[in-house]
């Protein structure tokens, strides 16, 4: 792909190139428990659910804005986190649909819930906030890709080759690109930074965490792994120490001096490239 006349981007500053990689994963003999523990496989199944939603929601905000871009490398970055997206989107719909079939199926309703509740924030709210909804979904992907990336141990266990565990990986990483990109849009749009870390804070962190965990409880109880004092405790030791993915990093945003590419995810991109 050419690159039009270079304006500089986070991305570009820091050397890192937006490209759309096709690698292909087959979720068909994946089993319940694909990570170090349940709680950590359903979790995931509990992300899973909300991203195919939220995916195609950022598509679609990405593309409403493409015309106010005044930065044309910004431009191609955009488009090409469109594409990424996309095959992220289709894979994680056939991730769904094995759920389903395996007699969790209620995960069409949450779909629903989640589309509609979308659907009246994008009429309701004014364009700042609909703006940042990228910026904000790409927040909580980033947080969660770099925990991932991070504790491989505590995630993966000895479960690190399976495809469904690859395509986590490969997920993550290119979900550390994805926050720079859309970052730099919102403020592209000559929006508040000061505003984005507030409906964060008051706002989109309390709603991701409480989804994600109801969701993850759901799992959890539906596949009768909840029937004990002792598995409640340890749900609730697992939410204690993943809790910061949704509840951290909110302030950063509003800092003179912030780059998006810190040394610290510029290094697990660069251990993690595929
Ligand atoms: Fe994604
Ligand atoms: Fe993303």
């Amino acid at each position: 792909m050419t690159i039009p006349a270079k304006q500089d981007t986070s991305s570009s500053l820091a050397n890192i190139e937006i490209t759309v990689r096709k690698p292909e994963f087959d979720f068909s003999d994946t089993p319940e428990q694909w990570l170090a523990s349940i709680e950590a496989s359903h979790f995931m199944h509990a992300i899973a659910v909300m991203v195919p939603v939220t995916e195609k929601l950022v598509i679609e905000r990405l593309r409403a804005t493409t015309d106010k871009i005044s930065n044309p490398h910004l431009k191609v970055e955009i488009t090409q986190v469109i594409k990424q997206e996309g095959i992220h989107a289709r894979y994680h719909r056939a991730i769904n649909t094995h759920l389903v079939g395996h007699g969790f199926i209620e995960i069409p309703l949450f779909e629903r819930i989640q589309t509609a509740l979308f659907k009246r924030l994008e009429s309701v709210m004014p364009t700042s906030f609909v703006e940042s909804i990228p910026a904000a979904m790409e927040h909580f992907t980033a947080n969660i890709s770099k925990a991932v990336l991070t504790d491989q141990a505590f995630w993966f266990g000895d479960k690190q080759t399976t495809d469904a565990a690859r395509f986590l990986k490969w997920h993550a990483f290119e979900e550390l690109e994805h926050q720079a990109v859309c970052f730099d849009l919102y403020k592209d749009l000559k929006h508040s930074s000061i505003l984005f870390s507030l409906s964060l804070m008051l706002f989109w962190m309390p709603l991701s965490a409480l989804s994600t965990y109801s969701i993850h409880t759901y799992f959890l109880v539906k596949s009768k792994k909840l029937k004990s004092i002792s598995a409640w405790k340890k749900h609730l030791r697992f939410i204690r120490k993943t809790c910061p993915i949704f509840l951290s990093g909110a302030w950063k945003y509003s800092k003179k001096d912030y780059s998006p590419w810190t040394p610290n995810d510029k290094q697990l991109h660069q251990r993690e490239g595929v």
